[in-house]
């Protein structure tokens, strides 16, 4: 990432970024770039959903959605959902408001309650530990520290997890029970995962034989360009490779509809059902049904979740593009910063030189620019190499990212050029 710079012409840059970073300060600026939440406006695109179901109370079977029961889901719903989480509608369930809720009940159901092809429950094994592709989602770390599930780093690289580590990781150690991957526009850096990453994974040697792979395709259909990308299809790779029951599928609507009150949607193999259902059954007489009513009559078909989110699209698109003009404005060609350009998703990923991320979030949040605490993307929040900085666009206005991004420009100068100085 470094640039030659002569000792007189690095005096003068940091000097400008001195200057600039004061200017910067006294502006009295409370911007957030933070949350990777849908903006108002986008949550207006779903406001018709708060006037359904408008008065029906039936789902396509009959069933009267106001009552207990339904556990799986309502069918229609699930046929909707089917093609774009790669999920026959039979082996998926429609449930509650959130995807991470059923990650968290899946790792307590796993360690409560022996998994199909597992010898014991989890919590009775001396030591768990999941493949952590880094940099990844926060929430994922954080229910392995809830858990005391030991987390393992793995490289992401432009094709997803470094797969010579993850399979020799997953071979050599029966305590390695999973591995989280976001597979699509991940979370925070935007890559896809290959057709020969989803294929390894897929055929792949475990050691333990209740190993998963936790299949958290959160941005499935939120694609920012004209070229959706579309990845092979985990779900049908296992069952193939005779290895049915090694993938959870989980996704939701939380970042289609409404990010509060969305639906949730568990896939996997008819005994990886069996066993959520049964669990399930334990904590709930049902899901809301009324919600996942009014998403069907909102949504329609498979199409209707296409054009919906070609909407989503116009909104998001801009503030992805004044990221990437921003950035290649103020930092291109300094060799202070590396950003992705991603293709669907809801984060950039900006990478500054070794041991700046920190004082570089640092400097911002002075400046009254919040981002999200560096080494949130790795594990135990520890970034090695203090380096990566998560940035999220969504939410502020267009014109809000714009005074936000400048400033956070402002900022790696300042800090990367006080470093080469030193
Ligand atoms: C990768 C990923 N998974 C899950 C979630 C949360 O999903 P839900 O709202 O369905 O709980 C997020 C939210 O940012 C996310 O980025």
């Amino acid at each position: 990432m470094t640039t030659e710079l002569s000792p007189d012409s690095l005096t003068g840059l940091l000097e400008r970024a001195r200057q600039d970073y004061q200017d910067l300060a006294g502006r009295g600026l409370s911007l957030d770039l933070t949350r990777g939440k849908p903006a108002p406006e986008q949550l207006d695109l779903s406001e018709e959903l708060l006037s359904l179901p408008g008065g029906r109370h039936t789902s396509a079977d009959g069933t009267d959605v106001r009552n207990y029961g339904g556990l799986q889901g309502l069918v229609e719903l699930r046929e909707i959902f089917a093609d774009v989480l790669q999920v026959p509608a039979e082996q998926l369930l429609a449930l509650g408001n959130s995807s991470l809720e059923l990650m968290h009940d899946c790792l307590v159901h796993a360690l409560l309650s022996v998994v199909p092809g597992a010898e014991s429950r989890w919590v009775d094994q001396e030591r768990i530990a999941f493949l952590c592709p880094t940099p990844g989602y926060d929430r994922h770390f954080a229910l392995c520290q809830r858990f005391g599930i030991d987390m393992i780093p793995v490289p992401m690289t432009p094709e997803g997890p470094d797969m010579d580590a993850v399979e020799r990781l997953v071979a050599e150690d029966p305590a390695v029970k999973g591995i989280w991957c976001v597979p699509k526009y991940s979370n925070p850096d935007g890559v896809s995962y290959s057709d020969e990453t989803v294929a390894r994974l897929a055929s792949m040697q475990a050691a333990a034989p209740d190993f998963r792979i936790f299949w958290d395709n959160a941005y499935a259909a939120h694609h920012l360009t004209d070229e959706p990308v579309e990845i092979a299809d985990l779900l049908a790779a296992c069952a193939e490779a005779g290895n049915a029951d090694r993938v959870f599928v989980f996704g939701s609507t939380s970042k289609i509809t409404a990010a509060g009150a969305g639906v949730a949607f568990f896939g996997s193999s008819p005994a990886n059902l069996k066993w959520l259902l049964a669990n399930n059954a334990k904590r709930s007489i049902g899901p809301d049904k009324i919600n996942q009513l009014r998403h069907v009559m909102f949504l329609r078909d498979a199409d209707g979740v296409r054009a919906h989110m070609e909407r989503q699209r116009a909104l998001l698109q801009p503030k992805f593009e004044a990221v990437a003009r921003i950035l290649e404005s103020e930092l291109g060609g300094t060799g202070l910063a590396r950003w992705t350009d991603p293709k669907g998703g809801y984060f950039v990923t900006l990478e500054v030189p070794d041991g700046c991320a920190k004082e570089v979030v640092r400097r911002a949040a002075d400046a009254g620019i919040v981002l999200t605490p560096a080494g949130a993307t790795h594990p135990y929040g520890d970034d090695p190499r203090d380096a990566t900085i998560r940035i999220a666009p969504s939410y502020p206005s267009l014109a809000e990212l714009e005074q936000a991004m400048q400033g956070l420009t402002v900022c790696v100068r300042l800090v990367g050029y006080e470093q080469r100085a030193r």
